[in-house]
């Protein structure tokens, strides 16, 4: 099955639009293939219904019109939702385009990927999902770990069952114990009735351990006791449960500095290590920016369609280091969505923080 097929008797942006799709990781044809899971027609459509049956035909799930030479950029539905209408403006200069390619993508993955080295991160994401062995993933903060991790259980075999994420710096340690392993009416002072627990409410599917570095030691070895014998004893109970969980664990520390201080327990990295992803700053990854930028701006944009990203303003975001990463891109999308008044975002909405504080209009003496 096709992704995306493109019928383009009159649509002269074609074959741009198949290049941009193919660099998201996407498998589009120009012209119908049996089955694709979305139908782009170019061109004005006369007769809708006919259109609507063919996708039934092809069991595509969604229809997508494509008109060019259009006013502005716009996006529309038709037919309850079922035919989505895309115009693209008389002279774009891509960048309406692009953010077609953003669209029709998007429903492919929660995962924005347009870099080569983060779409290689993908196939490989893809590939480990497949097997039920733990992941640990690497990298610095706000680079993607979390949105990594839902992206392998949502590929994997486990989709379907429960995915709980639990940040382990965020929770003190004696509540954590409890809120990990459960526990029964009365084993601690206002237990008034038992709680099943996140590793027993993760059963079938897969529990993230979010900053694992952050475990306190005791926890540790009660943590690796569940992985090796793959049952777990709620506080307060003399009896195991067994559990089918699938781990992710995440850091943004050097795992084998923390190890070697003492302060990470050296089992349980190795049991936690089976297979490591390494998720990389952005700055190191330029070609996600724009297609990330255009993500946030459809994320949290009231309008829709979203507005456009300027290539004024796509130069500024390039510019830029990104210390905080695709986190701190999304606060700078979110920024510019409040200064920018039009359709387009123009590079005087890109409002960086360089320092510390804010950057705040001086006051007048
Ligand atoms: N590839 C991506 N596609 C879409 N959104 C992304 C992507 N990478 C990161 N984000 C967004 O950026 C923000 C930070 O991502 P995430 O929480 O996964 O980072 P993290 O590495 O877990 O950060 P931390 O180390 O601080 O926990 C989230 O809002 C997330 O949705
Ligand atoms: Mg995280």
């Amino acid at each position: 099955m096709a992704d995306i097929c493109i019928t383009a008797p009159r649509f002269e942006a074609a074959e741009a639009l198949r290049m941009a799709l193919a660099d998201r990781g996407l498998d589009v044809s120009l012209g119908f293939r049996p089955t694709c899971h979305t139908l782009v027609q170019g061109g004005p459509v006369t007769d809708q219904a006919a259109l609507v049956e063919l996708a039934r035909k092809l069991g595509a799930k969604r229809v997508v019109v494509v008109r060019q030479e259009a006013e502005a950029w716009a996006v529309t539905e038709t037919l309850g939702g079922r035919i989505l209408h895309v115009d693209l403006p008389a002279g774009d200069d891509g960048a309406a385009l692009l953010a077609l390619a953003d669209l029709l993508a998007s429903p492919f993955s929660a995962m924005v990927a347009s870099d080569p080295s983060t779409a290689a991160l993908v196939s490989m994401a893809r590939r480990v999902a497949r097997f039920d062995v733990s992941v640990f993933i690497n990298g610095p903060t706000g680079s993607g770990k979390e949105v990594l991790s839902r992206f392998i259980h949502d590929a994997s075999p486990r989709a379907e069952k429960p995915f709980i994420a639990i940040n382990c710096a965020a929770i003190p340690e004696n509540m954590l114990e409890a809120l990990l392993f459960g526990y029964e009416k009365g084993a601690f002072t206002g237990a008034t009735a038992p709680n099943k627990g996140y590793i027993r409410a993760a059963c079938g599917g897969t529990l993230l351990l979010d900053e694992i570095s952050e475990l306190p030691l005791g926890l540790q070895a009660k943590l690796l006791r569940v992985l090796q014998e793959k049952v777990v004893t709620p506080l307060g109970s003399q009896t195991e449960t067994p559990v089918d969980i699938r781990v992710i664990a995440t850091s943004n520390r050097h795992m084998a500095s923390e190890v070697a201080k003492g302060t990470f327990r050296e089992d349980l990295f190795y049991r936690l290590n089976v297979f490591p992803l390494q998720t990389q700053p952005l700055a190191a990854r330029p070609k996600d920016i724009p297609v990330l930028a255009r993500a946030m701006l459809r994320r949290h944009s009231a309008k829709v369609p979203a507005p456009l990203l300027s290539d004024a303003a796509c130069a500024v975001l390039l510019a830029h280091d990104w210390p905080g990463n695709v986190r701190e891109l999304e606060n700078v999308m979110q920024r510019a969505l409040v200064l920018a008044e039009g359709a387009t975002i123009g590079a005087e909405h890109i409002m960086l923080l360089t320092g510390a504080e804010p950057s705040l209009p001086a006051r007048a003496a």
